[in-house]
């Protein structure tokens, strides 16, 4: 079959792009760790906010150590707050996400990280990061969910 030389070199290098792109996911997602947020469960935003739903627990306990230096937080978005706010983790640990909304749809963005996700009501995310570098970690809302958007944050501190 005769294809012409230009329309050779398009495919071939359209075919070397896409053996380009496919590697970078490979390699982000194996190496990196780099994780897409997980719809995981499907909860009732009505009581979600109530015992003995893992987000109706006081702030201070939402916070669980699994295991030596794995945690698991339960936090839930409403208008215009994050529960818990502040978060706090010893250096090196590895932290669980779960994260849900009982109102409207929010964001959950952690800075130095790639936890990034909606925050939907009716579902849950879950992602994960270890942190190995002592520090302020700020959380924000960056879905525009109403009048006090921009005074939707909290803090995860890492301690050294
Ligand atoms: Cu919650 Cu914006």
């Amino acid at each position: 079959m005769h294809i012409d030389r230009r329309e050779r070199v398009y495919l071939i290098g359209t075919i070397a792009l896409l053996v380009i792109f496919m590697s970078a996911i490979a390699v982000s997602s194996f190496a990196y760790g780099i994780q897409l947020p997980q719809p995981l469960e499907r909860v009732d935003p009505r009581t979600v906010a109530t015992p003995p739903s893992p987000w109706g627990a006081p702030p201070e306990e939402r916070l669980r150590e699994l295991a030596p230096g794995k945690y698991e937080v339960h936090v839930l978005a409403q208008m215009w707050q994050f529960t818990p706010n502040t978060i706090t983790v010893p250096k090196g640990s590895e932290v669980t996400f779960y994260v849900t909304s009982k109102d409207v749809q929010h964001g959950f963005k952690l800075s130095g990280t790639n936890i990034n996700f909606m925050a939907l009501p009716g579902q849950v995310s879950r992602l994960t990061a270890t942190f190995d570098q002592p520090g302020t970690y700020n959380f924000i809302c960056h879905e525009y969910c109403g009048a006090l958007h921009h005074t939707m944050a909290g803090q995860l501190v890492v301690e050294d």
